[in-house]
């Protein structure tokens, strides 16, 4: 989430060239594309820490540098590496992980975490990835082994985007500041990546994420639908996009409000409000100010100035009571600690990354060391007003009529991104499903024979909550959060 957390993914007609993961890359590409075409085989990369650089005619500029890594998850193939986009200019950090069931036949999944700015090793490492920051020293390598990965049964890789967060870097100082452009550098990253991972090809592909992810996420998969009619028309294999799956997610930001003064002052999260009933009653007067004012200067027609002024107003009269109880914004069952982010493990992850021998088993080749989230991209994108300018939930609504399966998922104790809002905007969100979706009755989910949640589900459209979890679902129910991704790769009910 943007305040609190930035402050808070043919044959691959390759030259490949073996170049010293130590030299920034791009200069060793310019002649390739008429070098004698290799089909490239994954497994015979390198894991000396030597990168493979990897071309394509149909995108001069852009290269892939890979390797094979053995960081991790030791009983898959791993491989890490940057997309180098606009000439080499900027460079896009990506994990790839094989899934642990059949690699071959698996769907492939990317994960995506919010922020803006915020760095997808962090759901690497403290939610869904093959191994987990070791919090407890029990290992020597400063990871422990996640049964509950979703590489379960998806070929999954992490990306951090845009240019500027977590290992990506520019050379020059560029920056991307709004999610529509940050939807064409991941666009080139997933096309490339289908032509790298040629064996990939054609293979259904998921986008996940959560928080940031929620404005994020709709906009890079239309954007994906949109560029697969170019693709078709000039002759080329499009994107096999079949999902979207959002976690705690901003993406209609007109039932934000209403929906945190649910979970402070209402019985949506705990049975017993923990918010004071003064801070109660102030807040419930403040509310139908807040939402007015951001219908009008937001909404019906967006005003960046008195838009500002409206969330500044919604902020200051229903958030700061919140981040006043000392409570962790992602999950109101806990208290805050360490940074603003609230997670001890954010620290350890930073430390874990910033290991030189870490960066080195990687191939990090960003100058600067690792932040969590960056605040310069969180900057950018607050600049644009990224997440009030564009309504996301029409992103959605056009994926679903053209056919793209979408699951908004939430855990009930987020105060940030809470499943009541996530819900209000489900329910009214205008597409041809609408009343069909309505129509359904809520009814429970279950793990291993015990209630994970509630769900609704019509058509292409799931929504599920998941008890007792945190902004951060997997990282707090990993066997409910696992079970839920597999339900959803193999299209079962929840
Ligand atoms: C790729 O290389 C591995 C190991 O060298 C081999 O087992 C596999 O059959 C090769 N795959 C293809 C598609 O050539
Ligand atoms: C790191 O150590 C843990 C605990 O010893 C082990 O389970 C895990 O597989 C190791 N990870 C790698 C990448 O070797
Ligand atoms: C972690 O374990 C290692 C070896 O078991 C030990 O040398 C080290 O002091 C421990 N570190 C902490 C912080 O407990
Ligand atoms: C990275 O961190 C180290 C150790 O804290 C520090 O000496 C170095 O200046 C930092 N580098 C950058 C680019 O900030």
């Amino acid at each position: 989430m943007s305040k609190a957390l930035g402050f808070l993914v043919l044959l691959l007609c390759a030259c490949v060239l073996a170049v010293d993961s130590s030299a920034s890359g791009w200069e060793f590409a310019t002649p390739v594309i008429s070098q004698p075409q290799v089909t490239l085989n994954l497994s015979s990369l390198s894991s000396t820490g030597q990168y493979t650089v990897l071309t394509h005619p149909d995108f001069v500029d852009y290269q892939v540098r890979v390797k094979k890594s053995d960081f991790c998850d030791p009983t898959v193939n791993v491989y890490t590496g940057y997309l180098d986009v606009d000439y080499g200019a900027k460079h896009l950090f990506f994990y790839f992980f094989e899934s642990r069931r059949d690699p071959a036949k698996d769907d492939v999944m990317m994960w995506i975490n919010g922020g803006p700015g915020c760095s997808s090793s962090m759901g690497l490492l403290m939610e869904l990835g093959p191994c987990q920051i070791d919090m407890k020293n029990l290992s020597s390598n400063g990871t422990v082994w996640n049964p509950y990965s979703w590489n379960a049964d998806a070929n999954i890789f992490f990306l951090d985007q845009p240019i500027g967060v977590g290992f990506s870097y520019a050379d020059h100082g560029e920056t991307v500041e709004t999610t529509e452009d940050a939807a064409r550098n991941v666009h080139a990253f997933i096309s490339i990546f289908f032509e790298t991972f040629s064996q990939f090809a054609g293979r259904p592909l998921h986008l996940s994420g959560e928080s940031y992810g929620g404005r994020y996420l709709p906009a890079f998969a239309s954007y994906i639908v949109d560029q697969n009619r170019i693709s078709i028309a000039q002759g080329r294999e499009p994107l096999n996009l079949q999902s979207v799956l959002i976690g705690n997610g901003i993406t209609d930001i007109s039932t934000l409000y209403p929906g945190r003064y649910e979970i402070e002052c209402g019985t949506a999260a705990l049975e017993v409000p923990m918010q004071r009933i003064s801070t109660c009653v102030r807040m419930r007067m403040a509310l139908p100010r807040c939402q007015m004012d951001m219908q009008q200067h937001c909404i019906d027609r967006f005003n960046e100035m008195n838009c500002r002024a409206a969330v500044g107003f919604c902020d200051s009269e229903l958030s700061t009571g919140y981040w006043g109880t000392g409570r962790n914004v992602y999950d109101i069952s806990k208290m805050c600690i360490g940074d603003s982010l609230c997670y001890a493990e954010n620290t350890a992850i930073k430390a874990f990354l910033d290991r030189p021998t870490v960066r080195e088993q990687l191939g990090v080749e960003s100058p600067n060391n690792f932040s969590a989230c960056s605040r310069e991209v969180g900057r950018g994108f607050n600049l644009h007003m990224d997440k009030y300018a564009v309504p996301a939930q029409n992103y959605v609504a056009g994926l679903l009529e053209r056919g793209i399966r979408i699951l908004i998922y939430a855990g009930t104790y987020d105060w940030q991104c809470n499943w009541v809002a996530n819900k209000l905007w489900v329910d009214k969100l205008e597409w041809t499903g609408r009343k069909a979706y309505n129509a359904q009755n809520w009814r429970h989910w279950e793990v291993d024979g015990a209630k994970a949640g509630e769900t609704k589900s019509s058509g292409l459209l799931t929504f599920a909550t998941v008890r007792g979890a945190g902004h951060m679902v997997p990282h707090d129910k990993p066997a409910e959060a696992q079970a839920m991704v597999s339900r959803w790769l193999a299209q079962l009910e929840l």
